[in-house]
């Protein structure tokens, strides 16, 4: 089995703050130089800033020997000399006259020192590249802190046979803990858990299988981690996401849980600053960092921004007794993320699957999905930024009713599952991830934020160009039982339910077609050629046709889950996030036919009746096969209106060229049913100014009314940020001059978050010189 298969590098990435860098020139440290362990912190720097050497004080009074990345806010220690023999206050490391390098507690017992060999030290060093130093009068190295690594890598640095990295004991406790990572003599380069306490290992979980091969592992200043033979061949990659390190700090660490794992901080001071706990960073217009908390969720500090953000609700209750999964649901962000620490990651997941998971999970605070991917988050969230580099969508938990308890009883039973929360959570991590090193069947990496885009796996099968099935009339007869079940119909056509039984009973739906004038007959076969040709998967697919003389038939996949119509008009109101996935459906469907199909289809009759949901209650366009295809020139027909009342672009009432802008007008109209669940035009309605929707939205978003379109849609209302813009995208969609309307493609960045949303104006500000 390949190593990479059981070998789980994980990139991270940690945004910086701005911090000033204290430059200081290189001194060298001179014999009889020293520091002492105590409040003082007095370090030796590098000469540019980023590293330190000097005591970190773990537990009050216990000092740690240590290297660090001085320019990040976080504590990352990259190496340390006493991890099992922490040094009390007053404590000493110095570098003696005679070039003794130790660290003696206060009543000069030696703790720890460097082990010297070779010429005489006449000075060290703290280098930019995390290295500590000690060379002789002719600047040759007599010790380096490289060559005694802790649990950390760092690019320049090799880890050579006989070498290892030793976990930590847990996130805090810095002891050697229960895993260790080898580059043994015989060549072999093995994951162990040790035996703890003892120092036996006694499992080996992992390794590459390079007995008398493998030499050194070396991590190199773009970014690479690898296994090499002793002539510099590369036997196997850990990392292979290259960073610069002129651009990222990096570490390679083995953590505590026993991963080995490659963080990657960019160094620029420019990008979005860090945010406290919970709360996400995004670049504002004046590019300057803004810090903002999700939905749900409220500033602990309001005068502070950095401060973080805490929940407006009771979390989830982990007790058995209560299962509170019914009470909570999500809001989606499109390109969030909090990309550390995942305690849980599935892979080839839908959407569905990593909702229920999240919800069914009371650890979880938020999903990340993402082309498939799920990863889970638990509290506190950190490192969370907006961007539309980061693409997928932030699935963020929220309570959307309270438990009908006691409340008083309820926060105390709270209080109490978020201790155990923590000690469970933690476990679980631990345990999780280990299994996950065993077991897990692939390389999972990432880096920044561009780690997910992996391939796009295409979820509908490709039907092959114009090679669809031609009927004859008898096979469709029989198919639909003849054509007793019916669908429903429309103006010229109607539509029964049919099986093809030597298909293993698959379902379709069967459209046959009204009388047709001479002229259409001749369109007819260019039209199911052309139509043919589309395939999308949020088109609903032709499957094939008939064409026997008058006999004219269209068949179709049979979508179960019937039209959105009765969908969003029934009478129990599907979820808002639901609709939301309809809405970027739709639009999706739209933008295929406008602008990636061979030939540009115009579909002129969109509405609710005309989308239709399959099994999975995904969206699909119907009846666009019937729409004219417009050619170029024939764009200027004024032959009739199509389309139906009420989704119907001005245009088609003015001497106006009709353009694809016509189903952006009704996707408008469509759109914004779809977001409130009412019908456009309604009239049974108290006040006769909410009659019309589109009119009445405009009025509602205007004077900012909005809750009045949600009414009690709760979902809607936590998300009431999306909702303002989604209705804002369905007012750019509805605007009486079609130039003001967006292209179907703008108006899917807009609805998935990646371009932002400008202020529409009254739609009917238009007035037409007719
Ligand atoms: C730390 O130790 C140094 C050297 O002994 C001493 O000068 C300094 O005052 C001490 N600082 C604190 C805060 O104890
Ligand atoms: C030393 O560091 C500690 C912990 O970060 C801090 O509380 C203390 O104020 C620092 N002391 C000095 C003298 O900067
Ligand atoms: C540090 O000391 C070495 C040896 O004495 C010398 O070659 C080097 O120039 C010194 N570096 C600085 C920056 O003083
Ligand atoms: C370095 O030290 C050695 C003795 O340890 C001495 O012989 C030599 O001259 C020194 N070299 C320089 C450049 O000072
Ligand atoms: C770290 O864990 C080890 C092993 O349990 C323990 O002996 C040590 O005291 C701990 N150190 C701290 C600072 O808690
Ligand atoms: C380098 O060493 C490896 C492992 O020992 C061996 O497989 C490879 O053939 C060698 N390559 C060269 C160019 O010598
Ligand atoms: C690091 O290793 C990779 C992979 O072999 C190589 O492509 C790259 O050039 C190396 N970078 C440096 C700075 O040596
Ligand atoms: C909680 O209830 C949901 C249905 O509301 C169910 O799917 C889930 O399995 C239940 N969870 C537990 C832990 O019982
Ligand atoms: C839950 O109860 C709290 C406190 O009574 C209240 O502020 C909050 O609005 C309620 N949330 C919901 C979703 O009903
Ligand atoms: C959609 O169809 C599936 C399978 O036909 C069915 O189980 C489900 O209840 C339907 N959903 C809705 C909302 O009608």
């Amino acid at each position: 089995m390949a190593f990479a298969i059981l070998c789980r590098i994980i990139f991270a990435i940690l945004i910086l703050l701005p911090i000033s860098t204290i430059a200081q020139t290189n001194l060298n440290i001179t014999l009889g130089s020293s520091i002492v362990a105590n409040r003082s912190n007095s370090t030796w720097l590098s000469p540019s800033g980023e590293f330190a050497f000097g005591f970190q004080q773990i537990v009050p009074g216990s000092y740690l020997l240590a290297i660090w990345f001085n320019n990040i806010p976080q504590r990352t220690i990259v190496w340390s000399a006493n991890r099992n023999n922490l040094a009390e206050e007053g404590s000493i490391i110095q570098l003696f006259q005679d070039g003794r390098f130790e660290l003696n507690d206060p009543r000069g017992q030696r703790i720890w020192a460097a082990n010297l060999a070779g010429p005489r030290v006449a000075y060290a060093a703290m280098l930019d590249i995390g290295n500590f130093v000690l060379a002789s009068n002719t600047s040759r190295v007599v010790w380096q802190s490289f060559d005694e690594p802790t649990d950390t890598l760092l690019p320049g640095q090799t880890l050579n046979q006989g070498g290892d990295l030793v976990a930590s004991f847990s996130e805090t406790n810095y002891s050697s803990g229960r895993f260790l990572f080898a580059m043994q003599t015989d060549g072999n380069l093995v994951f162990y858990t040790r035996n703890f306490p003892m120092n036996d290992n006694i499992f080996a979980y992992t390794s590459t299988q390079t007995v008398d091969s493998g030499y050194q592992v070396v991590f190199n200043q773009s970014g690479y981690i690898f296994l090499a033979a002793r002539n510099g061949t590369i036997l196997s990659f850990l990392s292979s996401e290259s960073a610069s390190s002129s651009q990222f700090y990096q570490r390679a660490i083995l953590e505590y849980d026993g991963v080995l794992r490659h963080y990657v901080y960019p160094r620029s001071n420019n990008g979005p600053g860090a945010c406290g706990f919970n709360s996400f960073c995004s670049l504002g217009t004046d590019q300057r960092p803004n810090c903002e908390c999700p939905n749900g969720y409220s500033p602990v500090d309001r005068n502070d921004r950095m401060s973080g953000c805490k929940l407006d609700y009771v979390p989830q209750s982990c007790d058995r007794e209560i299962n509170e999964t019914g009470l909570f649901s999500f809001i989606e962000m499109p390109n969030a993320d909090w990309p550390d620490f995942d305690y849980d990651i599935f892979e080839q997941y839908d959407e569905d699957s990593c909702r229920r998971a999240c919800l069914d999970d009371c650890f979880c605070a938020v999903a990340i999905y993402n082309d498939r991917g799920c990863w889970k988050k638990k509290f506190p969230l950190s490192n969370g930024r907006l961007d539309s580099s980061i693409g997928g969508k932030a699935l963020i938990k929220i309570r959307t009713r309270n438990a009908t308890v006691n409340p008083t009883s309820e926060s105390q039973q709270n209080r109490k599952d978020q201790s155990t929360l923590i000690i469970t959570g933690s476990a679980l991590l631990g345990s999780s991830v280990f299994l996950n090193l065993v077991l897990l069947s692939s390389l999972l990496i990432f880096i920044c934020y561009n780690r997910r885009k992996s391939s796009i796996i295409q979820s509908y099968t490709v039907l092959p160009g114009v090679n669809i099935r031609s009927f004859t009339f008898i096979e469709l007869q029989e198919a639909t039982n003849g054509f007793k079940e019916e669908l429903g119909n429309g103006a010229c056509s109607t539509v029964y339910k049919g099986v093809i039984n030597n298909e293993n009973g698959k379902l379709i739906a069967v459209k046959k077609l009204g009388k047709m004038v001479e002229e259409a007959e001749v369109e007819f076969k260019a039209e199911v050629s052309s139509i043919s040709r589309t395939n999308h998967k949020n088109l609903v697919q032709l499957l094939g046709y008939c064409d026997e003389g008058q006999n004219k038939l269209l068949v179709y996949e049979f979508m179960s889950n019937g039209s959105l119509s009765s969908f969003i008009f029934g009478n129990s109101r599907p979820s808002w996030y639901k609709r939301v996935q309809i809405a970027c459906a739709i639009a999706r469907g739209l933008c295929y036919l406008h602008d990636e199909c061979s030939t540009q289809i115009i579909h002129c009759d969109i509405k609710p009746q005309n989308v239709l949901l399959d099994e999975t209650l995904t969206a699909k366009i119907s009846d666009f096969g019937l729409a004219k295809l417009l050619r170029p020139d024939q764009t200027r027909t004024t032959t009739g209106i199509r389309g139906t009342r009420g989704y119907v672009a001005p245009e088609w009432f003015r001497n106006m060229p009709i353009t694809v802008k016509v189903d952006v007008y009704s996707f408008g109209i469509l759109l914004l049913e779809l977001i409130c669940c009412r019908r456009n035009v309604q009239t049974d309605v108290e006040n006769e100014n909410e009659e019309i929707l589109s009119y009445w939205a405009y009025d509602c978003y205007k004077i900012r009314t909005l809750k009045l379109l949600v009414a009690d849609d709760e979902e809607a209302i936590y998300d009431i940020k999306q909702f303002e813009k989604f209705l804002m995208i369905a007012l750019w969609c509805i605007q009486e001059d079609p130039s003001l309307r967006p292209k179907m493609k703008r108006v899917l960045h807009m609805l998935e978050g990646s371009v932002e949303v400008p202020i529409p104006p009254n739609p009917e500000s238009f007035t037409t010189i007719c």
